[in-house]
């Protein structure tokens, strides 16, 4: 399935309707913060994931546009309107020895799904993996969210269910970084 880097909002669905302004897509910058931290919130309320959500718009700005960038952000609009956001980031396969490009988030507010936009924000990911030489793009998406899996295997995706995400995080993280092991850490 191919999606144009910009197109018109799917015809048909606004019969009646004046015709849809054109989806584009562009690199997220600084000034995006609170649309980005705004598209996530919304994303994790959707996952049910609210109370879970610990970001904050400074957070964004300092974690996507401060000094050291972890994740980078594409931003889709209808017109002038941000309707979409993608979130991502590079990390690596060292079985392919080359770098892949992970998707941690991908959102549409609600009265906007169904025009194109996550279609063409999964292109245009595509479009960046294919140029940095990534052997892969890859993201979880929670087992309930059947619309979102079946959008994913419409366009060629796999679910590898034999991959079980491991997670330490909270007290067992600490407590594991507390740990005197028998190995003394040196540099270089
Ligand atoms: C999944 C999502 C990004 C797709 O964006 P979109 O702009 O609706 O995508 P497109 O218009 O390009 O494609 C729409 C397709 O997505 C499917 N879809 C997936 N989840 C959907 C949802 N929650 N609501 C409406 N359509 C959804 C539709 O079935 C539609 O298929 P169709 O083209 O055969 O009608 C968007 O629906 C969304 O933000 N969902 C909630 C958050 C989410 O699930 N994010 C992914 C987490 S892994």
């Amino acid at each position: 399935m191919g999606f144009p880097r910009h197109r018109s909002a799917r015809p048909g669905r606004s019969a009646g309707r004046p015709p849809a302004p054109p989806l584009t897509i562009r690199a997220g910058t600084v000034r995006d913060t609170r649309t980005i931290y705004a598209m996530l919130k919304g994303l994790a309320g959707y996952e049910r994931l609210l109370g879970r959500f610990r970001s904050s718009v400074e957070r964004v700005r300092r974690d996507g546009f401060g000094a050291r960038r972890y994740f980078r952000t594409l931003i889709c609009r209808l017109g002038p309107r941000p309707v979409g956001v993608a979130v991502y980031f590079f990390t690596y396969s060292t079985f392919e020895a080359r770098p892949t490009l992970y998707v941690e988030d991908v959102f549409v507010w609600p009265r906007d799904r169904g025009r194109g936009a996550g279609g063409a924000l999964l292109a245009e990911l595509a479009r960046i993996a294919v140029r940095k030489g990534c052997a892969r793009m890859e993201w979880t998406v929670l087992d309930w969210n059947a619309p979102a899996i079946r959008f994913y295997e419409r366009l060629g995706t796999i679910m590898r269910k034999e991959w079980v995400l491991a997670r330490l995080t909270g007290a067992p993280l600490r407590r594991l970084a507390h740990t005197r092991s028998g190995a003394k850490r040196r540099n270089g």
